[in-house]
């Protein structure tokens, strides 16, 4: 193969509900999940044998001792049901780790898509799908990208209509919030206010962006422990600055607005980029 690259959108989730916790410790989920225009790039060259993971840019921690673009790679081969080649892959990254934007995801997302192009273009999207899911919850999303209900642990998707013209400011503040203690905080308590997945569903198939905009929700924020209390902080900036409505994405913590007009978007993010480094522009994302 020769080298090849493929953006790797970050996501954000519009919603984010909980229905429960399944048997096998993990969590059904209910969540509307949008790509970003926030990328990092993946760069995929064969080398004579072995796996050789690089990194340039941002703040990439790998987990465990193989990495997830080394398990994703094995078993896309296994799936393949053809020897793995030697591999170098290189992520330039921009968007920040461990920040509740799938950014980790995103990069292997694109590392298979690129797999799939080179050594088995006839592998269809729900079985490049699956094998993401083998690494990850948010994996098949992340393969599939654009606009999309995600339901079970995060693996059943269906299509939602793109969402009207619209800009998101992204600002994560400067903690981290590990995800496993989010979920068993959500656990320990019952839940107030849930988000209204089926009428965020419904505004995106009526191109109502307002209506959208009013239904953005993640119970993640009810449980939020005091000293991550600077989400909402953030949320209100958003708000004073234009947005029609944010919210946290993920397990956090960077919240996101949503913005009408580019100018008050572009406004907001230079606002608060002064008092947050990690703060980024961004359009929605069409699906691969
Ligand atoms: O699937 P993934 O490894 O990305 O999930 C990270 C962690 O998030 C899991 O270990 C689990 O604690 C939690 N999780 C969950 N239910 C989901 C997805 C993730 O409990 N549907």
């Amino acid at each position: 193969m020769k080298r090849m690259t493929q953006q790797a959108p970050a996501k954000v989730n519009l919603a984010l509900d909980i229905l429960g916790r399944r048997p096998d410790g993990y969590h059904d989920m209910r969540m509307v999940m949008q790509t970003v225009s926030l990328y990092d790039t993946v760069t995929v060259e064969e080398t004579a044998a072995g796996f050789a993971l690089h990194t340039t840019g941002g703040d990439f921690i790998p987990a465990g001792k193989k990495t997830l673009e080394q398990q994703a790679a094995e078993a896309f081969f296994a799936a393949a049901g053809r020897p793995a080649p030697g591999l170098s892959v290189t992520l330039e990254k921009r968007t920040p780790a461990y920040a509740g934007l799938g950014g980790g995801s995103a990069d292997v997302a694109a590392l298979l898509r690129i797999l799939r192009d080179a050594y088995c273009p006839g592998l269809s999207g729900a079985e490049l799908e699956r094998i993401g899911f083998a690494v990850g919850s948010d994996m098949p999303f992340c393969v599939r990208g654009g606009t999309a209900l995600a339901e079970s642990r995060g693996e059943v998707l269906t299509d939602l209509r793109p969402l009207p013209e619209c800009w998101f400011v992204l600002c994560k503040p400067d903690f981290g919030i590990p995800t496993p203690s989010l979920f068993a905080l959500v656990d320990g308590g019952e839940l107030k206010h849930r988000p209204d997945t089926g009428g965020m569903a419904a505004a995106l198939e009526a191109g109502d962006l307002e209506g959208v905009a009013a239904r953005l929700g993640n119970v993640f924020e009810e449980v939020l422990p005091p000293a991550c209390h600077e989400v909402f902080a953030i949320k209100r900036r958003l708000l004073d600055l234009g947005a029609l409505n944010a919210v946290m994405s993920g397990s956090g913590p960077t919240v996101f607005g949503i913005f009408r007009q580019r100018r008050t978007a572009e406004q907001a993010a230079k606002a608060l980029k002064e008092d947050y480094a990690q703060t980024f522009l961004a359009e929605p994302v069409k699906k691969f």
